[in-house]
């Protein structure tokens, strides 16, 4: 499917007002989208596991204008507060969405939202937050238009919520999703996740993901800066090469649950990730002295132990335990005795792998 697939081409909406509502989960990448070109490409294919436990719920309300003008008129709520900061990112997002959406600028929007994961826990929200906003769209889109399929509905959902922040467009369906065009993975697009259509290993139906919340403040450098920054990056090309080649050799790894190949890749994933970060002009580092003493542990614990845990970051400082369901009360322990400690408050978020989005 290209762009023009998922321009709107007429439409006569009746309805006055109306309400909406979907929640979105986040997700966590093992192999990692860094770098894009204009209009939300991805400049490599990424995979991730969508979570269960870290959402979004949103209420979008719509209200048509009495009298029709161009502006846009929006009302965000986070947590029951108005919330006048988030709406540049909310407006660019509309702004995008338009040409697709042309509604927009017919309707006195009010979108109500909160997060399932503290607010200040350092987990990004933009990309369930995005998801679920994109969902309640298409909602309204699929109100007037009743023979819409749910294969377009949740497609373009995808497409629309990787305008608002591109991770997003992995956060609609579960359990194992894919974006980015790669040679070998039929009907992948730059446009719209996809379900990793290879086999997957039982393992990675309930895999776990337990976040150790190492640093909750806001980042110094924000995901978009990061991004741009790979545009003259001196190894931009290489990392991209070797995020296809990472996708590559997952396919076995997915369908045969093989563990040990699984850790590697994942994990030079995200040390390479936050290479870039570091090799980049100005160069930057998100990770703080306790990610790496977690990072120390896991290896010692997984030298000791057999365990199959893992670690994965995104772009903070937080770490992302990742490990098979049967191993959950060997890792709790070793959790709660010797990592606990480098978690800011102590606090940690269990989670697991999802099936995607809700309708509310
Ligand atoms: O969706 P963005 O623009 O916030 O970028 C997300 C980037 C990473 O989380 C670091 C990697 C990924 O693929 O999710």
């Amino acid at each position: 499917m290209t762009e023009s697939d998922f321009v709107l081409p007429s439409y006569a909406f009746s309805a006055d007002a109306g309400k909406t509502q979907w929640s979105a989960p986040s997700n966590i990448a093992l192999v990692k989208y860094w770098g894009k070109y204009p209009s939300q490409i991805p400049a490599n294919a990424s995979v991730s596991f969508t979570l269960n436990n870290c959402k979004s719920e949103t209420t979008l309300t719509y209200i048509k204008k009495s009298k029709a003008d161009k502006d846009l008129r929006i009302k965000v709520f986070f947590e029951g507060e108005l919330k006048d900061s988030f709406l540049p990112k909310v407006e660019t997002f509309f702004l995008r969405i338009e040409p697709y959406l042309p509604f927009v600028r017919d309707y006195n929007f009010e979108i109500n939202t909160s997060n399932t994961f503290p607010h200040s826990s350092g987990i990004a929200s933009s990309a369930s937050g995005m998801a679920a906003l994109a969902l309640c769209l298409m909602e309204m889109e699929r109100r007037f238009n009743k023979s819409m399929t749910d294969e377009f509905f949740y497609r373009k959902a995808s497409f629309l919520a990787r305008l608002g922040s591109g991770s997003a467009c992995r956060s609609i369906k579960g359990s194992l999703v894919e974006w980015g065009i790669q040679k070998s993975i039929p009907n992948s697009s730059n446009l719209y996740g996809i379900e990793y259509p290879f086999e997957v290993h039982k393992v990675f139906k309930n895999y776990q993901d337990t976040i150790l919340l190492v640093h909750k403040g806001v980042k110094t450098v924000s995901s978009s800066v990061g991004h741009n920054l790979m545009n003259d990056h001196p190894y931009a090309k290489q990392r991209f090469e070797q995020a296809q080649a990472n996708l590559s050799k997952l396919k076995p790894v997915f369908a045969s649950g093989d563990l040990k190949k699984f850790i590697e890749i994942v994990e030079s994933e995200a040390l390479n990730l936050h290479a870039m970060m570091m090799s980049s002009l100005p160069y930057f580092v998100l990770m703080k002295p306790n990610t790496l003493e977690i990072i120390e542990r896991v290896w010692e614990h997984r030298q000791k132990s057999g365990s199959h845990l893992c670690f994965t970051l995104d772009a903070g400082a937080n770490v992302h335990l990742l490990y098979p369901e049967e191993e959950k009360e060997i890792i709790k322990d070793f959790i709660e005795k010797e990592l606990v400690a480098y978690c800011e408050n102590g606090h940690y978020i269990c989670d697991h792998v999802g099936s995607g989005a809700k309708k509310m």
